[in-house]
């Protein structure tokens, strides 16, 4: 009987635990942050239009844009790409001094010649960081969108959504 006690409250505890991970309350300045990276992907920088509201990615105007849902790369990485872009395809730099020194994966743009990548809108360090806490808290590593997720990143209930309504 004791023992069966001690098991439910270590399974409770775990309940617990996991719950809290799951659902760790964002500072004031992270839901800021979240809010700004939103503003940066849905208009500022229009990433969406390429990558989609839900960064599932999307073939069409900028060629083959990847699912940043599905994304191997880590934070830092994916920053760097958002700075960057990645010369050969579609994908914009955001930093307005990229390729004018060795500042993104140490080339120039005299020598990446014809393969430069597009110039995008121009963001700030901080609108990069924002977009990149954005899509890692709301996007990266999550499996496919859901309805809700719809609604929210519109504002309202669009065509848009209508498929994905069960
Ligand atoms: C003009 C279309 C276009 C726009 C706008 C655009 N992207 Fe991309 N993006 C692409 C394409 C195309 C690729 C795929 C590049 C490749 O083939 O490796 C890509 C790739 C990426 C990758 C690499 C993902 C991976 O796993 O390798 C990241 C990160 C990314 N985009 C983030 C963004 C963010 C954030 C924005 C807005 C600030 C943005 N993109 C705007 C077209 C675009």
């Amino acid at each position: 009987m004791k023992t069966f006690a001690i098991a439910i409250i270590i399974a409770l505890a775990a309940l617990a635990a996991d719950a809290a991970s799951a659902q760790a309350p964002l500072s004031p300045d992270d839901v800021r942050a979240i809010e700004r990276g939103k503003e940066v992907y849905k208009v500022k920088a229009n990433c969406q239009f390429c990558h989609k509201w839900d960064a599932s990615g999307d073939q069409g105007y900028g060629g083959n844009a990847s699912s940043l849902r599905k994304t191997f790369l880590n934070e830092e990485q994916f920053a760097e790409v958002v700075r960057c872009g990645r010369p050969g395809t579609g994908m914009p730099y955001h930093d307005q001094f990229a390729y004018t020194d060795k500042r993104c994966y140490n080339i120039t743009s005299v020598e990446l010649g014809r393969i430069m990548p597009p110039i995008g809108e121009p963001l700030q360090r901080r609108d990069i960081e924002a977009v990149v806490k954005y899509l890692f808290t709301k996007a990266v590593g999550r499996g496919a969108s859901t309805y809700e997720e719809c609604v929210e990143f519109w504002g309202q209930d669009t065509r848009l959504c209508e498929p994905m309504k069960k």
